[in-house]
């Protein structure tokens, strides 16, 4: 059984469709990519799995629940937590804030987890009481899958984690991706950055325009022509 089971799902905003039955899954322990051209539906494709996108048909399947009418508070509860695209943390709130916020919904003193966080990301640990809102992009990243982190998730999905951030950061933030994976939280991701991202990935999605395109192993998608010509232009 695989851990998370999207099956077939339709979901947009309103009236209008966005994704037109799109089906993937993630096991245990695996980190799966999802690519596609901008506007095909891949964040619309996290909501709908977190919650916050209303699934009108087709199931999503978590841990052998069907969570697809559950809400999103309910939802990080069962171990599936989601680091959005943008807006990912509370500026006005400090590093340490920041992590406090992300363990609220813990009902036990989670002191603990965040000297843990601060163990697996230095950079962060060497500036508690700092701004959110003056960190770096980089810093921000870090700040935001940390948050999410501090529920302990089963699963954690990544909406462009390296977007906007220079090649050197964005390598940081992939080993501290990978970091994570090791320590046994599975990972499904949304990136721009196909080759990097692939290339660390069991497995990987290409939606186009709401739907089902390609899927395959990280190494096979990388292999494949028409991935290589739409998605792997540029930096190698
Ligand atoms: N809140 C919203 N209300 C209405 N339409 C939306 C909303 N968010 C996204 N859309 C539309 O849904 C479609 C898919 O958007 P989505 O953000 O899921 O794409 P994406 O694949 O993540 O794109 P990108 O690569 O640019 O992040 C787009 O046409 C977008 O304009
Ligand atoms: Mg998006």
């Amino acid at each position: 059984m695989a851990l998370l089971e999207v099956s077939d799902v339709v979901a947009g905003y309103g009236e209008t469709d966005i994704l037109h039955g799109v089906s993937i899954a993630v096991d245990e322990g695996e980190i799966v990519t999802i690519i596609g051209p901008n506007g095909c539906g891949k964040s619309t494709l996290m909501k709908a799995v977190v919650g916050l996108v209303r699934v009108k048909a087709g199931a999503v399947t978590f841990r052998g629940t069907d969570i697809s009418a559950q809400p999103p508070e309910r939802i990080v509860r069962t171990g599936l937590c989601y680091v959005p695209q943008s807006a990912n943390v509370f500026p006005s709130l400090s590093i340490r804030e920041n992590l406090e916020m992300g363990g609220f919904v813990r009902n036990d003193d989670y002191r603990g987890r965040i000297e843990e966080l601060f163990a697996l990301f230095p950079d962060l640990a060497r500036r508690p009481t700092q701004q959110a809102g003056s960190l770096s992009g980089g810093q921000r990243q870090m700040l935001a899958i940390a948050r999410a982190l501090m529920l302990d998730p089963v699963l954690l999905l990544l909406d462009e984690p390296s977007a906007g951030l220079s090649p050197a950061i964005m390598d940081l933030v992939f080993e501290r991706i990978r970091g994570i994976n090791r320590a046994g939280v599975a990972l499904l991701l949304v990136e721009q950055n196909a080759r990097e991202s692939l290339r660390m990935s069991d497995r990987g999605y290409v939606l186009a325009a709401g739907r089902n395109r390609l899927e395959d192993s990280g190494p096979a998608l990388l292999d494949n022509p028409e991935v290589a010509r739409l998605y792997l232009g540029g930096r190698r």
